[in-house]
């Protein structure tokens, strides 16, 4: 089946679609995401995709072009590791209809294959079942429970570490150590 959506890397001109659509998704992102929704808050956010470590993307769907939701690839680390985890949250407008899974399983196969990282991330709050639901879609396994491991809406939350490995054949980066 063709794509529904597709990647678009984000940019300060997306600003204020963006903001406008954070700002009608307040209650679909509240407690698990606190995202932009001031052009202010958003050009400071935008701040960490500029050394190259995180990477942002918009998924917009193909018919309408309408932007559906944020994919980012935070924290990415070379070396021995070749990982990074990913965040991610729909725009309520158009959320509940597979358009993030598709995204976001996107995200992976560029991540895999384009930029050959081996491992993916995803951090999840044990009560966040729709998030919880994406990662068992695309096939992450459970690895475990990190107490007091990312401060969200004013507290030190535990969460679920979801994980997945390069599907084989996987071409490892040059930075991959040799040996
Ligand atoms: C987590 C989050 C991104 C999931 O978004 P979503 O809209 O549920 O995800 P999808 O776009 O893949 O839609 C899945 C839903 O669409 C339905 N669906 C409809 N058509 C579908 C299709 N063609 N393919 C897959 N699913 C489809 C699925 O059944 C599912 O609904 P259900 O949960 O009632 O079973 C969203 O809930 C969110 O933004 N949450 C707040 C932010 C957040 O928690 N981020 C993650 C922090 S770890």
């Amino acid at each position: 089946m063709p794509a529904r959506v597709a990647l678009h890397p984000l940019t300060p001109a997306d600003q204020d679609e963006f903001c406008s659509l954070v700002a009608a998704s307040a209650e679909l992102h509240t407690p698990w995401m606190q995202l932009p929704a001031t052009p202010e808050a958003f050009r400071l956010w935008m701040r960490r995709f500029d050394d190259g470590a995180n990477l942002g993307f918009l998924i917009r769907a193909r018919e309408t072009g309408a932007a559906v939701g944020l994919v980012n690839i935070n924290s990415i680390i070379r070396g021995r590791y070749q990982g990074a985890s990913l965040g991610y949250a729909a725009f309520a407008p158009s959320a509940g209809r597979g358009h993030m899974t598709e995204g976001v399983g996107l995200v992976m196969r560029h991540a895999f294959e384009e930029l050959r990282l081996h491992r993916l991330e995803a951090n999840i709050q044990p009560g966040n079942t729709a998030s919880l639901a994406l990662v068992r879609r695309l096939g992450f396994r459970y690895e475990g429970l990190s107490p007091d491991y990312l401060y969200i809406d004013g507290a030190w939350r535990d969460h679920e570490r979801w994980a997945r490995t390069a599907p084989a054949p996987w071409t490892p980066d040059p930075t991959l150590p040799d040996i």
